[in-house]
């Protein structure tokens, strides 16, 4: 039974820095392999069974399992962070299943309800949530957006930051309005909704610091002439100051691709 976060953290399997490390060590349960179109999933426990843990270490669990159930065991209240990418409303079914953009609001309900039920004031969810196309038509379903007005005006989350996954190896799709009508150009970006219970979720951007970029090292080394731009915007000399690592932007490269190779080094070991 999960209680609270320390006992569902993970351990880090590879070296990665300290903000995405703790990003995976708030991650309060892992859930893989679902089918959300069928009735009962092959991972929903029997009545009355325990949940059983896919891996375990001192800090915490991990479970093959449906996240309503494993939720459902939790106690209200206990949890940092609830991370999750959900199947998208994609109008072309994926093998693992999801429902269609019409239909989502719907689904995610119980999902909503359970995340903040079991998020402590402090804590946040995190929803990596893909765009989709409407069927039929070479127009964009806005159904992403709806989720986050739901969210924030059915279930009082409130939008922390909206971070954005640039991913430029994307599939281009759909094929008639990308390759064959060449209407559409191809998508790269997922948007990343960091919502909390409270307008002020326990966070720290010193813990997600990145390297300076090589401009910004030669202006450290060559000094700043602080003036007023042609914006108006007046860059005072505290912008010469060396503090050491940048604080990343909301494009996301950087802190995914540290996350992902956490996750994969864990998945091979255990197959
Ligand atoms: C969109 S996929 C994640 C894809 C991944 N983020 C990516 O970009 O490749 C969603 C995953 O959620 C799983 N899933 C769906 N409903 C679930 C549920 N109720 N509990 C646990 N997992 C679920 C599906 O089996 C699928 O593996």
């Amino acid at each position: 039974m999960v209680n609270n976060v320390e006992d569902t953290v993970l351990r880090p399997a590879v070296d990665i820095d300290r903000g995405s490390r703790d990003v995976a060590n708030r991650i309060a349960g892992t859930i893989l392999g679902h089918n959300p179109n069928k009735k009962r999933s092959k991972f929903r426990k029997a009545k009355g069974a325990t949940l059983k843990a896919f891996h375990s270490t001192k800090l915490g669990n991990i479970y093959h399992a449906d996240s309503l159930d494993v939720m459902k065991a939790m106690k209200a209240g206990s949890v940092d962070l609830v991370m999750t990418s959900p199947p998208f409303g994609l109008t072309r079914e994926k093998e693992y299943g999801n429902v269609r953009e019409d239909e989502y609001l719907n689904w995610f309900r119980a999902f909503a309800k359970e995340f903040h039920r079991i998020l402590k004031d402090s804590g946040s969810l995190v929803i990596d949530i893909g765009g989709a196309w409407k069927p039929g038509a070479p127009v964009r379903s806005l159904y992403h957006f709806k989720l986050l007005i739901m969210l924030c005006d059915e279930f009082r989350f409130h939008l922390a930051q909206d971070f954005y996954w640039w991913n430029p190896s994307k599939l281009p799709a759909p094929a008639e309005w990308v390759n064959i009508r060449r209407i559409r150009v191809k998508d790269a970006i997922n948007p990343v909704w960091w919502l909390s219970k409270t307008e002020w979720p326990r966070a720290s951007n010193r813990r997600v610091l990145q390297p300076y970029s090589p401009s910004m090292e030669t202006l450290l080394a060559n000094g700043y002439k602080a003036k007023l731009r042609p914006s108006g915007h007046d860059i005072s000399n505290k912008f010469s100051v060396n503090n050491g690592a940048a604080i990343p932007p909301i494009s996301l490269p950087f802190l995914i691709q540290k996350a992902i190779a956490h996750i994969c080094a864990i998945a091979k070991r255990k197959t």
